[in-house]
């Protein structure tokens, strides 16, 4: 009997682009909507292109370093008791974060479409840094908007981006960061769409940027499922696969081809930013109480006050500092399908303590959100419990924030 053929979550969209009817869509002005639609022909095209995804693939092994290992975590497991807690060390792909994916898809989509600019926003500074590395690698000019208050806080990336020969726009509007720096790249690409291509860093924005980035992170879960399988012989009964959301993009990556499972067999937990502990600010769109809004051209639920205007975002991790999420998120928590928390900087902070205390693993504070919630269940699981844990960021950038608040060398 032929099987069905799956269909990706990042297809299973209305004609509109909505997912579940209400989630996604492309609001974007008049002039954008030329340059959306050939971007979206050509992704058409070039994802059903056998050179094109034998080129991706070549770059995703040769360049980016595919596959990134799947570890157990054994002394964090023994400390805790209960579940095994294994880790997909994504902070191994080239430059430390899965933000190469999408960066390294976007480049070979600009240089099919025969453009030499290539723009995009940052917040922790990864998503900037992997487009630096990818517009340098394939000779592309390279503009980055990144919030002031970011520039600061990540400075590693930001030295990163400038030795690569990418231009850093400083972004002083709103709250100088991530949410700002999406905003103005947007603005920027308005006005020069037509010799520049533009990359979203999340699965978040107009729908087509959604589903470039959805389909470039992909590649994470196809790794581990065969790593799973040549673990254990064939997919455990009991998984849970827990993974930090800012805009979305990594949680996205880790769970797509598991999606379709059983959610009694395979759990997906997506932890967001739950802010200080003493403050009343956040960015968990999901798990926190937050209605639908419409947010850099897509409809999700967004962090936002009575009459509809953004509401200030606060994280130690400005790659999570971010006041929407992806509308497959969204999709995703309303089917019940993930269930979704968050973590505050204080947990995150302790969990990053306790990870590289007992584990040669140094998780940045995004993925150290989803290790605070792995340390929070491990011990009430059965050891045939299977956590694991998308380590996606290391935490060479959060060099400064970590001396601050830990006293770290
Ligand atoms: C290491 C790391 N993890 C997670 C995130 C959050 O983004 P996303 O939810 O799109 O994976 C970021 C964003 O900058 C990041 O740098």
């Amino acid at each position: 009997m032929k099987l069905k053929k799956r269909i990706p979550l990042i297809d299973q969209h209305n004609q509109h682009g909505f997912w579940g009817g209400k989630f996604g869509g492309s609001f974007i002005p008049e002039t954008l909507k030329k340059p959306v639609e050939d971007l979206t022909n050509e992704f058409k095209k070039l994802r059903k292109d056998k050179k094109f995804l034998k080129k991706r693939d070549h770059y995703f092994k040769n360049y980016i370093g595919a596959p990134t290992s799947f570890v157990k975590l054994d002394n964090l497991t023994n400390q805790l008791g209960g579940a095994q807690i294994w880790a997909k060390v994504v902070s191994e792909a080239n430059g430390g974060a899965h933000k190469i994916y999408n960066a390294t898809v976007h480049a070979l989509i600009c240089k099919a479409m025969g453009k030499k600019y290539i723009v995009g926003d940052t917040g922790a500074g990864y998503a900037g840094k992997m487009l630096s590395m990818a517009a340098k690698k394939f000779g592309l000019k390279c503009k980055i908007f990144m919030g002031a208050k970011d520039i600061k806080r990540q400075k590693p990336n930001c030295d990163a981006m400038r030795k690569n020969g990418a231009e850093i726009v400083p972004v002083y509007s709103g709250s100088q960061t991530l949410v700002d720096a999406v905003s103005e790249c947007m603005r920027y690409w308005v006005s020069n769409c037509d010799n520049t291509h533009m990359c979203v860093g999340s699965t978040v924005g107009p729908n087509i940027f959604v589903k470039i980035c959805g389909w470039s992170t992909a590649q994470i879960s196809r790794e581990l499922k065969v790593q799973l399988k040549s673990e254990f012989k064939k997919i455990p009964n009991k998984i849970k696969l827990i993974n930090c959301v800012g805009g979305g993009s990594s949680a996205y990556g880790f769970w797509s081809e598991f999606i379709d499972y059983d959610k009694k067999q395979i759990e997906l937990i997506g932890v967001e930013a739950g802010g200080p502990k003493k403050s009343k600010l956040h960015a968990a769109p999901l798990s926190r109480k937050t209605k639908i809004g419409i947010l850099h051209g897509a409809a999700s639920y967004v962090c936002q006050n009575k009459e509809g205007q953004i509401n200030e975002t606060e994280s130690i991790s400005a790659g999570l500092d971010y006041p929407g999420v992806s509308p497959m998120h969204c999709f995703l928590k309303d089917t019940k399908r993930a269930r979704y928390t968050y973590a505050t900087d204080e947990e995150a902070l302790k969990a990053h303590q306790m990870v590289t205390k007992f584990e040669n693993l140094n998780p940045s504070l995004e993925p150290s959100h989803a290790f605070a919630e792995a340390i929070k269940i491990a011990p009430k699981l059965s050891k045939d419990t299977i956590i694991i844990v998308n380590s996606c960021g290391d935490a060479k950038k959060d060099r400064d924030i970590l001396r601050e608040r830990l006293g770290k060398k």
